[in-house]
């Protein structure tokens, strides 16, 4: 899709579509205000028939325009329903233009002139709303087809220009930076999703590796390291190399390194990814039902690749590094044992009381890998437990830290980038629920605050770092007949990321 902005009034715009808002009660946007005057009170006519309300999420196309509108060029008019003035909000925003260009497929339109930026949003400015904008309708375009013999041909594929609406030509420049952050946003999570929606055969660690290869390839700024089990073995991940033992499939530690800053000597950020990509429990069983979803734990790892694609088309002036631990996790003879203890690359036990608390046992190897890095900062990105769903729901990313400042920081980034994210405790009292018998520490606690437990794992191995952890297993993909990844976290991580390169005093 082509964006380009425009400050035009809609009048004599020669365009397949005008998306015009409106609000169930009288606040006019200026292009509804146009509309109305150009048409003889055309949308007070159209409130008091009865044939649109404004309620979120209602659409209505009008064709044949030069009769009522002499004035207007366009083929046709979208009118989309903004909800109630006072209730207007961030998620009506988008789920109005999702209503919008969901309708638009189903016309012939080649071009659009989308005035939905019109509508004031509390704390929003412009250039968030045509940023929002842009990722919104390329999510809205998005679609796995892959592994369809027949490519779907719903889509309207003629759709290939869209104008977004500025005010003042003041402000063309600073709308075009929006379309080309939103872009580079949308891109990563595009990434992001379809490396999610490929099944398991499709996308093992060895795949994933090859991907990060050639997203390497398509940067001088990037590098890429793929270390094998061998490899794995010398540095002792012993923890890692439990989870990969019952696979076929060898497990792969990738290294993925972003230069945007002048010095290499710069400090990076590390994000750190899970990659499991598919999680069958392993010897503690997972139940049956739903079980392919667990082809999306993997997605950790996909979103800090999809983030960096996103960072390094933008050019951030910023170092980061992407350390990703994949594997399967499945049973089979060779299979790490309920019972079984193990040595981390740190030199700690661990005593592995269910193979299904994986994820951990992988990312405490990576997150030991990243000393060598010098990190400034540590982040790592897991669809780690059950249980945070349960205490966010499908809504919220919960951010767990060693640091309040970074914690507070990342909810921040979350809330700039509507990629909602919540502060979760760590607490000593988690943290003694890993007490073994048998090695330093056992993989799992009680059911109870589950993902602090979780948290608290990780957090015997980043004593040394500024360190967050993001657990996105409520957030990362939905279910249901609306099945797929949603590309979540990389707009607040790529937010992150932006707000830390731009503030270059900040001594964290
Ligand atoms: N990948 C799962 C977490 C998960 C479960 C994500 C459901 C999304 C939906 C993780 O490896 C896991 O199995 N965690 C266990 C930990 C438990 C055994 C302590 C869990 O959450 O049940
Ligand atoms: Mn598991
Ligand atoms: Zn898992």
């Amino acid at each position: 899709m082509n964006y380009t902005v425009k400050v035009d009034n809609l009048e004599k715009l020669r365009i397949g579509c005008l998306v015009i808002g409106l609000f169930t009660d009288k606040g006019y946007t200026p292009s509804a205000k146009t509309l109305n005057e150009a048409g003889d009170k055309f949308i007070g006519k159209l409130f008091r028939r009865g044939d649109f309300s404004g309620k979120k999420g209602q659409t209505l196309i009008i064709h044949n325009l030069t009769n009522q509108f002499p004035d207007i060029a366009a083929q046709r008019i979208l009118l989309v329903g903004l909800g109630d003035k006072d209730k207007f909000n961030e998620t009506v925003f988008e789920e109005s233009i999702e209503a919008a260009f969901k309708q638009l497929t189903s016309t012939g339109a080649k071009d659009v002139f989308c005035t939905l930026s019109e509508a004031p949003l509390d704390g929003r400015d412009l250039f968030w709303k045509i940023r929002q904008e842009v990722i919104m309708i390329e999510h809205c375009g998005y679609q796995f087809a892959e592994c369809k013999s027949h490519k779907k041909d719903d889509m309207n594929n003629k759709l290939q220009q869209i104008y977004l609406k500025a005010e003042h030509r003041g402000e063309v420049a600073l709308a075009e930076q929006a379309i080309r952050e939103g872009k580079a946003i949308a891109d990563g999570m595009t990434l992001c999703k379809t490396l999610g929606n490929r099944p398991g055969n499709l996308c093992t660690p060895t795949d994933l590796a090859n991907e990060a290869k050639n997203i390497a390839k398509q940067f001088k700024s990037m590098k890429c390291k793929i270390i094998d089990e061998a490899a794995m073995e010398k540095l002792g991940m012993g923890s890692l190399l439990s989870v990969s033992r019952g696979s076929e499939q060898p497990a792969k530690l990738i290294t993925l390194q972003y230069q945007g800053a002048k010095k290499s000597t710069d400090k990076p950020i590390a994000l750190v990814g899970k990659g499991v990509t598919f999680d069958s429990g392993g010897i503690s069983l997972k139940p049956g039902a739903a079980m392919d979803e667990m082809k999306y734990d993997m997605m950790g790892a996909a979103s800090v690749l999809g983030t960096l694609l996103s960072i390094a088309t933008l050019e951030l002036p910023i170092n980061v590094v992407a350390v990703i631990a994949s594997t399967e996790n499945l049973p089979s003879g060779k299979a790490t044992k309920p019972g079984d203890i193990v040595t981390s690359m740190s030199g700690k036990t661990i005593e592995i009381l269910n193979t299904d608390a994986e994820g951990r046992l992988i990312l405490c190897d990576a997150l030991t890998y990243c000393e060598q890095f010098k990190p400034k900062q540590v982040i790592d990105v897991a669809t780690l437990t059950g249980a945070i769903v349960v205490a966010l729901g499908h809504y919220l990313t919960g951010v767990f830290s060693n640091d309040e400042k970074l914690q507070q920081a990342l909810v921040e980034a979350s809330k700039q980038s509507h990629d909602p994210a919540w502060p979760m405790p760590m607490d000593d009292k988690f943290d003694q629920e890993l007490e073994s018998n048998f090695a330093d520490m056992a993989n799992i606690g009680s059911r109870w605050g589950g993902s602090s437990i979780a948290a608290n794992f990780l957090g015997r191995f980043t004593k040394n770092f500024c360190w967050a952890h993001l657990d996105i297993a409520g957030t990362a993909w939905q279910s249901g007949s609306n099945k797929g990844a949603t590309g979540r976290p990389v707009p607040l991580l790529t937010q992150y990321l932006m707000n830390q390169s731009s503030s270059k005093h900040d001594t964290n």
